[in-house]
């Protein structure tokens, strides 16, 4: 596998930023090239490391000729379109994504932006990168655990909107775990379909986008409260599984649907990490009223109402947390 940095930007100057694993891993591709280099993991997604870059980007001498080059997974990502668009009032950026996260999901959509107080992603901007090089051999070197979060990203995406592609993640499990490229290649080009048909119709998340937050309201609740003990996906798949039983409590699902979605993330040994009862009910809800998706008194909610067909209903928090209770 090649990269070729200089090729990306045209006649920009080009700066990478990247993260310590990365770099150690492909610092090899930036010769020649200004690194500026963040602390891998989530607890570093915040207005510290954005600081930082902006520091490095002074004494880089970086002007408005620059590009900048996000070489990572969603964290490096989200934070390199965020300094892009805010750093004299916007450079020019691009990606190239290494994590099956990123590749799915992160790379596109023009979601920027970090953590701050403990509320996730609260400080951002909305907007697109302006190329993506996206070669999933990058995936040979990612921890199994990082490459099965990714799978959670490209389930939930199913359960939204594909049923097929539910069906076919169940069958090529095998083949997806042994990392087979034509697969991988297939089941992220599916992905980015549907994200970017939904991104189309409501780029800002007001609407139809945000079934894309399927799992996420109580996913971002235990990411959170597990401190960096769970990664994204765990955290995620944990909150799909109880979307899942939510819906089917409140009879919008059936109940062997359930069994299916449960089912497959156990095939996938992908929420082994989780313990949602280490966390009180009330733990979860002050988490979850740190959500972006919250209002007043309710939260937007993803229901699924089969495999492949979700819907967006206000919550209010008092029944969440009684729902938390009952199913838990
Ligand atoms: N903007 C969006 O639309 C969007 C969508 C989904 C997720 N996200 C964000 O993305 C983040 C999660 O993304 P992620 O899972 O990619 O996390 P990440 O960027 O933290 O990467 C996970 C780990 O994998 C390592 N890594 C990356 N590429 C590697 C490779 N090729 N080989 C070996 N190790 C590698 C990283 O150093 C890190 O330790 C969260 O902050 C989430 O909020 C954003």
């Amino acid at each position: 596998m090649f990269i070729n940095i200089k090729n990306m930007v045209g006649s920009n100057r080009p700066i990478v930023i990247t993260d310590d694993k990365v770099n150690s891993i492909y610092g090899h591709f930036f010769d020649g090239i200004d690194v500026i280099v963040l602390p891998q993991g989530e607890l570093n997604k915040n207005l510290d490391t954005i600081k930082y870059v902006y520091q490095r980007l002074i004494e880089l001498e970086a002007d408005r000729t620059c590009s900048l080059v996000g070489v990572g997974g969603g964290l490096v990502l989200d934070m390199t379109g965020f300094v892009a668009s805010t750093f004299m009032r916007g450079l020019s950026f691009g990606f190239v994504p290494t994590t099956l996260i990123a590749m799915a999901d992160a790379a596109y959509g023009g979601k920027n932006g970090v953590n701050f107080n403990g509320f996730k992603n609260i400080i951002g901007t909305f907007k697109e990168a302006e190329f993506v090089y996206s070669q999933p051999e990058f995936l040979k070197t990612l921890d199994e655990r990082e490459f099965k979060a990714g799978i959670v990203e490209i389930i939930k995406t199913a359960l939204v909107m594909d049923a097929d592609l539910f069906s076919f993640i169940e069958k090529e499990r095998d083949k997806i775990l042994n990392l087979e490229m034509e697969l991988i290649e297939h089941l992220i080009k599916r992905t980015l379909k549907i994200k970017t048909d939904l991104v189309k119709l409501d780029m800002f998340d007001n609407d139809e986008r945000r079934k894309l937050n399927l799992g996420h309201t109580v996913g971002h609740a235990l990411e959170y409260l597990s401190e960096g003990v769970l990664n994204h996906g765990e955290a995620v798949a944990e909150g799909i599984v109880f979307s899942a039983n939510a819906s089917v409590a409140l009879g919008y699902l059936k109940e062997e649907e359930l069994k299916r979605i449960e089912e497959l993330f156990w095939s996938y040994s992908i929420n082994k990490n989780v313990n949602i009862k280490k966390y009180s009910e009330k733990d979860i809800i002050d988490a979850i009223k740190k959500d972006k998706k919250r209002n007043d008194s309710s939260v937007n909610f993803v229901f699924i109402q089969n495999i492949g067909k979700s819907f967006i209903q206000a919550v209010p928090f008092g029944r969440l947390e009684e729902l938390l209770h009952d199913l838990y």
